[in-house]
């Protein structure tokens, strides 16, 4: 006959499946500890509910941190224990833990039937019996979830066991897809990093002013209602929007006076080269195509194809907005300085023509409030 009631069983499904749509949310490992803990001390009735996470310490050893608690009204939390902080497993007596962790045991009882180092330890914590599990991510000892009993000695149903290994189980699997995510971001955002630092030493101008055009560009999506998932990409396009640039001579970039017409021909395909450079890179966004369109208008007029009005994706139109008031605004060596004011008369006259009618007039209100190119107005 199983210890606990039908009833019981039922609620400990709905709080497992509760724990697991939480973890499946999470987005960081913090929060995750925090959604999770407190409602295990009602439910499982216990004095606490902690999690240990491990780290290297000499050759072969884990040292071990206590990462997250919560307790019971009227119990001493050890959060602040420095005891638990960084502390060796086995010279501190726990050397049969680490082992059954290893075996993906659980270690589970009354303390007065354990060691006397181990209970020495447990006792200044006023702990009667304790369940530990070990938490076990990407094939290897992450940490550990236990849950103490103070207030008496106890003995753990098959139930309370088999909910703490389930939430552990759960929690390795996010705690691995949280790191391979973190992980992946890193690597993306150091494509980013080199793709435009290399845009940097063809040309520092151009850097600077990809940077401005992408905080531009984002404080215009920002007042459009785009998500912060589409700013992100919006922001990314930005920085890499000129880097078809890269592949044109440098002397016409930056040369003073008028191009000729074939130099011309050549610096419109820069989009066209933008697009052959990025269009394999696994961004979570099209940023190649935003980047095709950037030098596109409303009317058809741009280039390299000549798209209009709703061919042209929202970004793209935003990115040319931001784009040309950066350029029009802004000092270059090469060309005399112009100055906001016709920046923002160049956007007026242009809005419904070459511009989208609404990205002009958010562009503008940012301007006269001086959001933007405004040496002040780095926060939104
Ligand atoms: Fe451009
Ligand atoms: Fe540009």
């Amino acid at each position: 006959m199983p210890e606990y009631s039908n009833k019981m069983a039922e609620v400990a499904l709905r709080l497992l499946s509760e724990t697991a749509s939480k973890i499946l949310r999470s987005q960081t490992i913090e929060f995750l500890y925090e959604d999770i803990l407190s409602p295990l001390v009602s439910f499982l009735d216990v004095s606490r509910v902690y999690v240990f996470i491990f780290c290297n310490g000499e050759p072969g050893r884990l040292r071990s941190s206590q990462v997250a608690e919560c307790v019971a009204e009227g119990i001493v939390p050890q959060i602040d224990n420095p005891r638990l902080q960084n502390f060796d497993m086995e010279a501190m007596g726990f050397t049969r833990w680490m082992q059954a962790f290893n075996r993906g045991e659980t270690i589970v009882g009354d303390i007065r039937d354990f060691p006397s180092k181990e209970r020495d330890v447990l006792e200044t914590q006023d702990i009667k019996s304790i369940l530990v599990v070990p938490i076990v991510s990407d094939g290897e000892l992450f940490g550990f979830l236990g849950v103490d009993e103070c207030r008496k000695e106890r003995s753990w149903q098959d139930l309370t066991v088999f909910i703490l290994r389930n939430i552990a189980l759960l929690l390795g699997n996010a705690i691995e897809r949280i790191k391979l995510r973190d992980s992946l971001n890193q690597s993306f955002w150091c494509v980013v990093n080199i793709l435009s630092s290399l845009t940097e030493r063809k040309d520092p101008y151009m850097a600077e002013h990809s940077a401005r055009v992408a905080e531009i560009s984002v404080k215009i999506g920002k007042r459009l209602g785009l998500s912060s998932f589409a700013l992100e990409g919006l922001y990314i396009a930005g920085i890499l929007h000129d880097i078809g640039k890269m592949l044109l001579p440098a002397e016409i970039l930056s040369r003073p006076g008028k191009l000729t017409s074939q130099e011309i021909a050549l610096l419109q395909t820069h989009p066209s080269e933008a697009f052959h450079i990025l269009k394999d890179v696994q961004f979570p966004w099209p940023v190649a195509e935003f980047i095709y369109q950037h030098h596109e208008y409303l009317d058809g007029s741009g280039y390299p194809h000549g798209v209009k009005g709703e061919q042209i994706a929202t970004e793209a139109r935003i990115l040319g907005v931001a784009d040309v008031l950066e350029a029009i605004a802004s000092h270059r060596p090469y060309r005399p300085a112009r100055t906001i004011a016709d920046a923002r008369l160049f956007l007026k006259q242009s809005s419904g023509t070459l511009f989208d009618p609404r990205i002009v007039s958010i562009a503008i209100d940012l301007l006269d409030n001086q959001k933007i190119l405004d040496p002040d107005s780095s926060n939104p």
